[in-house]
Order: C-alpha cells, then sequence, then structure tokens
C-alpha cells in the first residue's frame, strides 16, 4: 500500500488536524480498489500511517461485507436474497448461476472468472430481482437474461 500514501496524503489535507481515523474506510476501499482484496500488510501498514488500532480496522472489516480479506474472480456476482427479490426469482437466479458455474455462494470458479455471493438487501428492491456483477446492477433479471449476462462476461 506504500505507492498509495500520496493519494492518502491527499484525503488526508483535507481533514481537520487530528482527524486521521477518518480516513480509515476511503483507505481500506483505495487498497481494495488498487489489488482487489486487503492483506495482513495492509493492516499493519494503516495501524502505522493512520496511527489506528489494529482491532479498530479489523472491526471495520469483519462489518462491511464489501471490504474483501482474500482475491475473488474477475467477475463478482452477488445475488440478492433478501424479501422483494425473493418474491421474484432470486432463488431461481441463485440456482442458474449455480449449475451454470458448478460453484456455490462463497466460491470462485477455478479459472478465477466468476466469484458467486449472496446478499442481503442492494437496496432496489423496486427492481427485483438484483444481481450486481462487480460495481454495476442488473435488474428485473428473468434466467433468460441470467444466462445471456454470463455469456457476455469473459
Ligand atoms: S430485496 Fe433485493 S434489492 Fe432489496
Amino acid at each position: 500500500m506504500k505507492h498509495l500514501i500520496p493519494e492518502f496524503e491527499r484525503l488526508k489535507a483535507r481533514l481537520p488536524p487530528g482527524h486521521d481515523a477518518t480516513l480509515l474506510v476511503p483507505c481500506l476501499r483505495r487498497i481494495q480498489e488498487d489489488r482487489g482484496y486487503i492483506e495482513n500488510s495492509d493492516i499493519d501498514g494503516l495501524v502505522e500511517y493512520l496511527g489506528v488500532p489494529r482491532i479498530q480496522i479489523e472491526e471495520v472489516l469483519s462489518f462491511y461485507g464489501m471490504l474483501r480479506r482474500a482475491p475473488i474472480g474477475r467477475w463478482h456476482l452477488q445475488v440478492c436474497r433478501n424479501v422483494s427479490c425473493s418474491m421474484r426469482g432470486a432463488e431461481r437466479l441463485l440456482g442458474q448461476l449455480t449449475d451454470k458455474l458448478g460453484i456455490g455462494p462463497g466460491e470462485t470458479t477455478p479459472d478465477g472468472r466468476f466469484t458467486l455471493s449472496t446478499v442481503e438487501c442492494l437496496g432496489s428492491c423496486g427492481t427485483a430481482p438484483v444481481v450486481m456483477v462487480n460495481e454495476a446492477y442488473h435488474e428485473n433479471l428473468s434466467v433468460a437474461d441470467i444466462d445471456a449476462l454470463i455469456e457476455r462476461l469473459d
């Protein structure tokens, strides 16, 4: 993460003195954006750089599901299973993805292309069912739509 310090310094310059700890989540997000996940050495680096206790960083990492401690596939498929999506066919979509990719939730295909996850509400209940692929929402999906979507992802 050392190569990201100049970026972090620019963020720090916008804060009042003594508020470095508020950079924790932005720093973690930037590290993840850079490598794809957060390593123990990143935590060590942030303890030193921000002066935040290690336990606080571990708590943040365990609270936010979007922060990852391990590598994932090139395409991260997150299937919402909350009420609206479940009522509109999320289980069928999940079943189709499981069958098609040969993996279950929390797993990555052997070729490293796809990671499948289930999540609680993605905040788009009015367009259920919803699957998030990396940073993009795919809404009102049918089983045929999810098949076509997977075919488009290389
Ligand atoms: S229940 Fe799926 S987006 Fe809200």
